[in-house]
């Protein structure tokens, strides 16, 4: 039998000396990590041998955790383990599908109910993390001849999402609504727009100036999502948000929640009016090619929502702990930027110094986490700390001493206490 001559077509290019550069190459070429860790200042994949909680193991080491999201410290509660633990016993530990297919339970379904009651809008629907719930809907939301536009530090989630829009995607100043109302000004008349924001900024914990955003947004007829990952639990009557805090729960189009910060699970929802979240719901792809959220996340939420409204005192808690750390900080001179929530940065600046605080805090048995450029801008590593509603006063002060004795050792200070 005749050999059958490849097909040009098919043939893959060769170099003329029959070698080709490996997509693996730049894997052996990528040694920051390396280098770190050989400087002891590797700060990531910490094994944290303990659940989460106020006081963790590392290395069998006692570490007090200032860099958990568990704003409400919901992930040990003896009634949100006991809802996950039901869910598990009732319909096992995952749903072996997707949402549309095999995988929506009684659960998921009461879970978007109460969601939806709980920021105020008609209808919500449940993705499996809150990454995902970003990069379906704005992905799936935003076609050809169309325009995001977004503040310039939105989520990497977000930033995904739009990447994979066929939209077009612009990016306004930071928190700056003239930056909003210029680039909405220059879009094609009558070309629809969204415009995406956070109600609470992840890495320096400042809060949108929602009701300025929402004036200008609806003068040029854009619609708005807002991510409330950081805010939900937070902020609002009840936790119900940061739109709901500003009392613009009827002007804003679409909300965006996480289960993996003040919910205590993994998880994460949008909610808008019915008919956005068909639509959502038949086309963001996360939705429908990805395995839904498993009875023990959805079973835990629910148990988290009735947790935050038995036990008001939660929220109050949190923002007790949070006012008191940043004043403290405040106090001993450190820049703690904009913060207006239980994130607060620490700003140090260079990425090294930044390194070396968050070392010398890990010394001293203190949890953070430090956030480095492409997290920040260059010249803006911080430390970020995140207060929970489960600290006491006396390990909040224990954390003031560590950061006390870091700024004198490495000049981080702004000014002298
Ligand atoms: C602002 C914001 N949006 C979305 C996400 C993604 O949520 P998740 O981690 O629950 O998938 C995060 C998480 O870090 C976040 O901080």
């Amino acid at each position: 039998m005749p050999q059958a001559t490849p097909s040009t077509e098919l043939a893959v290019p060769v170099c003329a000396n029959g070698h080709r550069a490996s997509v693996l190459d730049k894997c052996a070429a990528f040694t920051r990590a390396d280098e770190l860790k050989a400087a002891g200042l590797y700060p990531y994949l910490r094994v944290i041998e303990t659940g989460q909680a106020t006081e963790v193991e590392v290395d069998g080491r006692p570490m007090l955790m200032l860099g958990s999201n568990s704003y409400l410290e919901l992930t040990s509660h003896p009634h949100v383990k006991a809802r996950a633990t039901r869910a598990i016993e009732q319909f096992g530990t995952g749903c072996a599908g997707s949402r549309v297919l095999n995988g929506t339970l009684p659960l998921h379904v009461e879970l978007e109910r109460k969601l939806a009651a709980l920021v105020g809008k008609a209808a919500a629907l449940v993705f499996p993390t809150g990454f995902q719930t970003n990069q379906g809907v704005v992905s799936s939301l935003v076609q050809r001849g169309e325009h995001i536009v977004a503040d310039k530090y939105i989520h990497a989630c977000i930033l995904d999402g739009a990447g994979l829009s066929p939209g077009h995607f612009h990016r306004f100043e930071h928190n700056d609504t003239a930056s909003l109302e210029a680039i909405l000004a220059g879009l094609p008349p009558g070309a629809p727009a969204l415009v995406i924001t956070e109600g609470v900024f992840s890495m320096e914990g400042d809060v949108c100036p929602l009701p300025d955003l929402v004036r200008v947004s609806k003068a040029y007829g854009a619609q708005i999502l807002l991510d409330d990952a950081h805010g939900l639990g937070v902020f609002g009557p009840g936790g119900s948000g940061t739109v709901a805090h500003f009392g613009l729960t009827g002007e804003v189009d679409l909300i965006m929640g996480t289960f993996s910060k003040s919910l205590g699970a993994i998880g994460g929802f949008i909610a808008g009016s019915e008919r956005v979240v068909n639509y959502l719901m038949h086309n963001a792809r996360p939705f429908l090619f990805s395995a839904s959220a498993s009875p023990a996340s959805v079973g835990a939420v629910l148990g988290a929502l009735e947790v935050m409204e038995a036990e008001p005192e939660r929220i109050q808690r949190l923002w007790e702990n949070a006012r008191f750390l940043k004043q403290g900080l405040v106090a001993q001179g450190f820049d703690t930027g904009l913060s207006a929530s239980p994130v607060i940065p620490v700003i140090v600046g260079e990425f090294e110094r930044c390194l070396m605080a968050w070392r010398r805090l890990q010394d001293l048995g203190i949890f953070v986490n430090p956030v480095v450029p492409p997290g920040v801008p260059p010249q803006r590593s911080l430390i970020r700390i995140s207060v929970t509603a489960g600290h006491t006063r006396a390990q909040l002060t224990r954390a003031l001493e560590a950061f006390d004795q870091v700024g004198h050792e490495l000049g981080i200070r702004r000014r002298q206490a």
